[in-house]
């Protein structure tokens, strides 16, 4: 009864939930996103969403009703698509189905900046509705299970999206160097971070900001049949083995050198579906270049990384940025506009108190 009043008047969640960037990649998937090899990111702290929800009772069979907007702008598209995802996942939930979702939400990075949106978007999309479902329990605090949980329901809207919801370095997919590790949700990094890679940086640089010509989903649906597919899946697998020992050892060399590994596997997957295709831009090859050049003359702790896209992640520990600096500066003639994002590691979502 106390849960229906405080329906009546309204219940508001609040979260700003980051994006984040894959080390060693996901890439392919089976059922209702399952990955089909284990992935490692990093949580990013600058790019991310704010999404604030308003659950108000709906009248009988008039819910789920999602009315979103988007900064500011209401956008029935995305209205229709979050409606359809809170349906599927409305099993998962406590909550009585008949609940109209005012959604509000926001990018704190250029809508524009080709940056993948769906990680931050959908992870503080799982964060409210968790949070909504705590607060008609009359339940406080953020608990493991509580986090799990938002991972669980993050993935279902976008797989990359479950590693959002820890901060740090978080791994989604059942892997045998990592107890607890499973396919539907993802766990923080079992073990300290070596020092060399606390706050590492993340200089994204925007070499396109328009939208990809393929999809992730298309993507990932090219890897059923593939060519390369068992290869590629088992070389995930050892690529995070090593990764992982990388990580904790302070060991830059292997981290850039399988980083690197991963970006150009993920492209050379593209490029041998069927049908094949190029995501990178000749900018982004050139990036590429300069980078592998900049690291021979300089010996400097420097790599690359690149999501589904043509933008180039370049990747530093914290210690180094002052050397990076000129690098970086040469870079942007290569961006759309001169457009770099400073970005590094961050601690991972915050519940926020919004009105
Ligand atoms: O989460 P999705 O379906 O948008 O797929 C993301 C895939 C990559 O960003 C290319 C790799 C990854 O692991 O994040």
């Amino acid at each position: 009864m106390e849960a229906e009043d405080a329906l009546n008047s309204g219940i508001i969640t609040c979260w700003q939930s980051p994006s984040n960037i894959a080390l060693v990649k996901y890439w392919g998937k089976k059922g209702n996103q399952i990955p089909a090899n284990a992935s490692l990111s990093i949580t990013l702290s600058v790019a991310y969403t704010l999404t604030r929800i308003k659950a108000s009772k709906a009248p009988s069979g008039k819910g789920p009703a999602v009315i979103f907007r988007f900064e500011g702008v209401l956008n029935e598209t995305f209205g229709v698509r979050i409606e359809s995802f809170i349906k599927s996942v409305l099993p998962h939930f406590t909550f009585p189905k008949d609940i109209i979702f005012d959604i509000e939400s926001g990018n704190n990075f250029p809508h524009s900046a080709g940056i993948a949106s769906s990680a931050s978007a959908m992870s503080a999309l799982a964060l409210c509705l968790c949070s909504l479902e705590n607060k008609l329990a009359g339940i406080d605090g953020i608990s493991e299970s509580f986090l799990q949980k938002a991972s669980f329901i993050s993935r279902i809207g976008s797989g990359s999206a479950c590693r959002s919801v820890f901060g740090g370095i978080s791994v989604w997919g059942k892997h045998p160097a990592i107890d607890g590790s499973d396919d539907e949700f993802a766990v923080p990094l079992p073990f300290e971070l070596h020092p060399l890679f606390a706050g590492i940086r993340d200089t994204i640089l925007i070499v396109d900001p328009g939208q990809k010509r393929v999809s992730s989903s298309v993507g990932h649906n090219l890897m059923k049949g593939h060519a390369y597919a068992a290869a590629r899946f088992s070389q995930a697998t050892t690529n995070l083995t090593a990764m992982l020992l990388a990580l904790k050892q302070g060991d830059w060399e292997t981290f850039s050198l399988i980083t690197e590994n991963e970006a150009l596997s993920l492209h050379a997957m593209m490029m041998t579906s069927r049908p094949g295709y190029l995501l990178m831009h000749s900018n982004s090859l050139k990036i590429i270049d300069k980078v592998a050049e900049f690291r021979k003359q300089t010996g400097s702790a420097v790599c690359y990384t690149l999501d589904a896209g043509p933008n180039v992640h370049i990747l530093y520990p914290e210690s180094d940025s002052d050397k990076i600096k000129p690098l970086i500066e040469e870079l942007k003639e290569y961006c759309h506009q001169g457009t770099a994002i400073e970005d590094k590691m961050g601690s991972g979502p915050e519940k926020l108190n919004c009105r």
